[in-house]
């Protein structure tokens, strides 16, 4: 049974999304023809509520989708936990926050085994960057230029001036340094520094690979000078780089990694900071010195506990790997450059707006992609990783037409 939308047609949908919602965005997607309304939703794919288009998800929201749209496993447990339980209560102790910690934990090889767990990706950077402060007893932050972390308090003061100028002056002691720059970050982490934050393969910034030596270089710095390294592995974690986390690829041993999108199974929204005992450490002195009431919510746990299932599934990564490297042979010979790891994959063209135009024409051919919005030059590519061989290659053909 298809559940019935709210409202009769595309145009009574978007008039009341534009009146009480957001008219920026109602007018902003329909002047490229992407004024989609997400209708039945399964897999790879969502449909078009009155069109009946079909899309293949390669935007999966910086990741929420991973798993597809309405994973069987995660809805069966999900559904099975409504049977019986609720959000909990963040004020008292949870079994189910336990075993989503410690699986968590068991993940970086028991390496950061605290957890806090939030509901917002940004929520989850500003515990990060609160841990720093309360660690290092200093204040300042460095982030990259271009990267992305979020758009409340401590979270936005990390980004660009375009996400914060409208909202009044940045908070004090967050710089921005370029990324990939080792001599920049050098120079900008000093006495005063409690946190270096950064995506290790920023997204927003257009899937920008780190050079090699890059991350291990920032880690180096921050050991020697007291400071945290802070990995947002927001978009690259939870298998979409074909390991677990991306900093396992590089051997990196961040003191702070941040969760979001996947943990969902894009049904529950949870989010998750780990971090070291000593890192956690003024928790355990002022227990409800950070409160989050739906972080952790316990059907949030059970839905992320099944996520962890699924990925840790013997072969899930590997197929990953094989089949972001198959899609880089694919798609050899197109006019852009292939920015990968894992299927965490970016279209470069030379064009300084060839992602936009890239993106409305493949929505146009039913796959759904969108440009990254601090380098329009780049299309963000990532198909769900439960993608089988032969969507796959339908994929790659409907891509291949649509950017040729
Ligand atoms: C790398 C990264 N960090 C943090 C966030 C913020 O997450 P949320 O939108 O859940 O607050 C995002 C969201 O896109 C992100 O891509």
């Amino acid at each position: 049974m298809t559940m019935q939308q709210p409202y009769p047609d595309r145009a009574a949908t978007t008039a009341a999304f534009a009146d009480h919602v957001d008219r920026g965005k109602a007018t902003l997607l329909g002047s490229f023809g992407a004024d989609i309304v997400m209708g039945r939703r399964s897999g790879i794919h969502f449909w078009d509520a009155f069109d009946g288009r079909r899309f293949v998800n390669c935007h999966c929201n910086g990741g929420v989708f991973n798993l597809g749209h309405r994973h069987p496993r995660v809805l069966a447990a999900v559904r099975a936990a409504m049977d019986e339980l609720d959000l909990g209560n963040d004020h008292l102790i949870s079994g189910w926050r336990a075993r989503l910690a410690e699986r968590l934990a068991a993940t970086t090889g028991g390496r950061l085994p605290a957890v806090v767990f939030g509901v917002g990706g940004a929520e989850a950077v500003e515990v990060a960057i609160k841990v720093a402060r309360a660690r290092t007893g200093r204040g300042g932050v460095v982030s990259a230029v271009g990267g992305y972390h979020g758009h409340s308090g401590l979270a936005m003061a990390t980004g660009d001036p375009a996400y914060r100028d409208p909202f009044g002056p940045n908070l004090p002691q967050f710089h921005q340094v370029p990324f990939n720059d080792l001599a920049a970050m050098d120079a900008a982490v000093g006495d005063e520094t409690a946190a270096v934050l950064l995506e290790p393969i920023p997204a927003t910034l257009g899937i920008v690979p780190p050079e090699p030596g890059y991350l291990a270089g920032v880690q180096t710095l921050c050991r020697e000078r007291g400071v945290l390294f802070v990995l947002d592995e927001v978009q690259t974690g939870l298998g979409r780089t074909g390991t677990v986390w991306y900093h396992e690829q590089e051997a990196l041993e961040p003191d702070v990694v941040i969760t979001a999108k996947a943990l969902s199974g894009g049904v529950y929204p949870i989010t998750a900071t780990l971090m070291t005992r000593e890192g956690h450490a003024v928790f355990d002195e002022h227990p409800y010195v950070h409160v989050s009431t739906f972080g952790g919510a316990e059907l949030g746990c059970v839905a992320a506990l099944t996520v962890l299932d699924v990925i840790e599934e013997p072969g899930f990564l590997e197929r990953v790997s094989t089949l972001g490297e198959w899609f880089e042979s694919e798609l050899a010979g197109l006019p852009c450059t292939l920015r990968r790891r894992g299927m965490f994959m970016g279209l470069k063209f030379d064009d300084p707006y060839g992602g936009v135009a890239a993106a409305g024409k493949l929505i146009a051919a039913g796959v759904f992609a969108v440009f990254a919005n601090n380098d329009p030059s780049v299309l963000q590519f990532l198909p769900p990783l439960v993608i089988s061989d032969d969507e796959a290659e339908e994929l790659v053909h409907m891509v291949r037409g649509a950017v040729a």
